[in-house]
């Protein structure tokens, strides 16, 4: 007896294994949370997972490579794209499903909205409050992105200081390295609400988790001395640019010891990328978005706030019938709009476990992968990488030769773009400015990344692309503005 079987996942467990009939003959009614068919061409091999541990099925259930490489085909074959972590990536099971969802709410819109979408975006937020480890689903929002939620914190932090909760002159913190649209959304929430902002600063490259923990105890020192109540900390958990792990937990713990009154952590690049436990990392308000490494299409996020109570003080920026019934039903509705990406979360989990030992085991794989990829390149070029291992994620920094001549921000995104239409490479530059008394520094560093359908070929590429330059005699002196 062969055939197609279906395993029956709750969340991410596997919980049992049944024929694609079985839930026709025993007239099931309730459709299981997620199933993924498997294929299965012998009793020998049915009877041997069965009479094991249906937890873990023996035969090969897991998504191949060329299933991997179909499942994103519509990736531009052309290009290296070493560059997830921008823009995250979708595969096609996931964006059929985005399909499906946009024409059943075009079919009949009014049936769509009053019966069906509510109910998918709770059953997406309950995904998310297991994933992240989180008391209740009321404290999981769905929003657009991480600048969304972004918007939603500052603008309550705003109201303190104009409703005099918080007093002129009291402080925020973040890092000097947050975000360029987080600080702009600082300076437009903040700033004009009279707060004061502290930076953290530190050296990069970073040699160790202890070089982030002491400046920022330095910082929050610092600000005091000064006379300044701390309101807010903005912390990233992982830094766009350069891109870099920062103790979160630690940085809680000080925030805490200190006497600051909230925590926001900034995890854009949080979920899928690296551990994600609200318990564990202890921070009042945690978002990250769902597009970049979770593989959702663009765009969407979750915003976690601490305690339900909270939720009803935070309001979400765009204001519609919701407003004032807490912060996740408010985000659920902002207004006519494709609310499908909100949707997909259990398609995008689905295929995450496909793979072995789904989120955590591609988290590994990728982190591997791009260590040894950025070891790669910089023994290529003599150079050295941003952060020792364990303060990379997915992603890591690698310095390019100097004789490129990177000597500005403006310098850098012109060879990522030089890259792009040369070479077909895609990857950002991240321009460092050097120390006095450094000899021949390193002023410019790849961030590459991995994910699933990278390829040992892709940064082969763009190894083979930056040793062209070096060969041409190229520095960044050549490209037009
Ligand atoms: C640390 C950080 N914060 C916020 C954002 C903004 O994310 P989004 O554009 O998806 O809102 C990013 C984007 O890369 C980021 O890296």
């Amino acid at each position: 007896m062969g055939g197609r079987w279906t395993i029956y996942y709750y969340h991410r467990f596997p919980l049992f294994l049944l024929p694609n009939q079985t839930p026709q003959i025993l007239n099931l009614k309730s459709e299981p949370l997620f199933q993924i068919p498997v294929a299965c061409y012998s009793d020998h091999c049915l009877n041997h997972n069965l009479s094991h541990s249906p937890i873990k099925p023996k035969f090969s259930s897991f998504i191949t490579d060329s299933q991997i490489q179909s499942e994103f085909a519509h990736h531009d074959q052309g290009v290296a794209r070493i560059n997830n972590g921008s823009f995250g990536c979708c595969p096609a099971s996931v964006i059929t499903v985005l399909q499906q969802w946009q024409l059943k709410y075009l079919r009949q819109p009014d049936h769509f909205n009053y019966n069906e979408l509510q109910k998918g975006i709770l059953k997406s937020r309950t995904i998310i409050k297991d994933l992240i480890n989180a008391d209740h689903v009321d404290e999981i929002s769905v929003v657009d992105n991480a600048t969304t939620a972004v918007a939603i914190v500052l603008q309550h932090t705003a109201w303190a200081f104009a409703e005099g909760i918080y007093e002129k002159g009291n402080a925020i913190v973040m890092l000097h390295y947050a975000y360029g649209a987080v600080k702009k959304s600082i300076k437009a929430y903040i700033s004009r609400a009279g707060g004061d902002v502290i930076e953290v600063h530190f050296k990069f490259p970073v040699n160790s988790k202890d070089e982030v923990i002491s400046a920022f105890r330095k910082a929050l020192a610092k600000g005091k001395a000064n006379g300044k109540r701390i309101r807010l900390a903005v912390i990233d958990h992982i830094t766009s640019m350069p891109s870099i792990v920062i103790p979160v937990k630690k940085l809680v713990e000080i925030c805490r010891e200190e006497g600051v009154d909230q925590v926001f952590v900034d995890a854009a690049h949080g979920i899928g990328c690296t551990v994600v436990d609200m318990k564990e990392i202890g921070a009042d308000f945690y978002t990250s978005n769902l597009h970049k490494w979770f593989f959702c299409p663009p765009s969407v996020a979750f915003l976690y706030c601490r305690k339900w109570s909270k939720c009803l003080d935070l309001h979400h920026p765009v204001v519609s019938h919701e407003y004032g019934n807490g912060l996740p039903i408010e985000s659920a509705w902002v207004g006519t709009r494709d609310y499908s990406t909100y949707l997909v979360v259990p398609s995008a989990l689905e295929f995450i476990n496909r793979f072995e030992n789904g989120m955590q085991g591609i988290m590994k794989r990728n982190h591997d992968a791009v260590v040894e990829m950025g070891k790669m390149l910089a023994k290529a070029w003599g150079t050295n990488l941003g952060c020792p291992p364990e303060m990379c994620a997915t992603m890591v920094m690698v310095g390019l030769p100097a004789c490129l001549g990177i000597s500005s921000e403006n310098d850098s995104l012109k060879l990522r773009t030089h890259l792009r239409e040369r070479f077909g490479v895609e990857v950002p530059i991240y321009y460092r400015e050097p120390e006095d008394g450094e000899d021949e520094p390193i002023t410019g560093y790849a961030r590459i990344s991995h994910q699933v359908y990278n390829k040992v070929d892709d940064y082969q590429k763009f190894r083979g692309a930056v040793d062209q330059l070096v060969v041409d005699g190229f520095t960044c002196t050549h490209l037009l503005d």
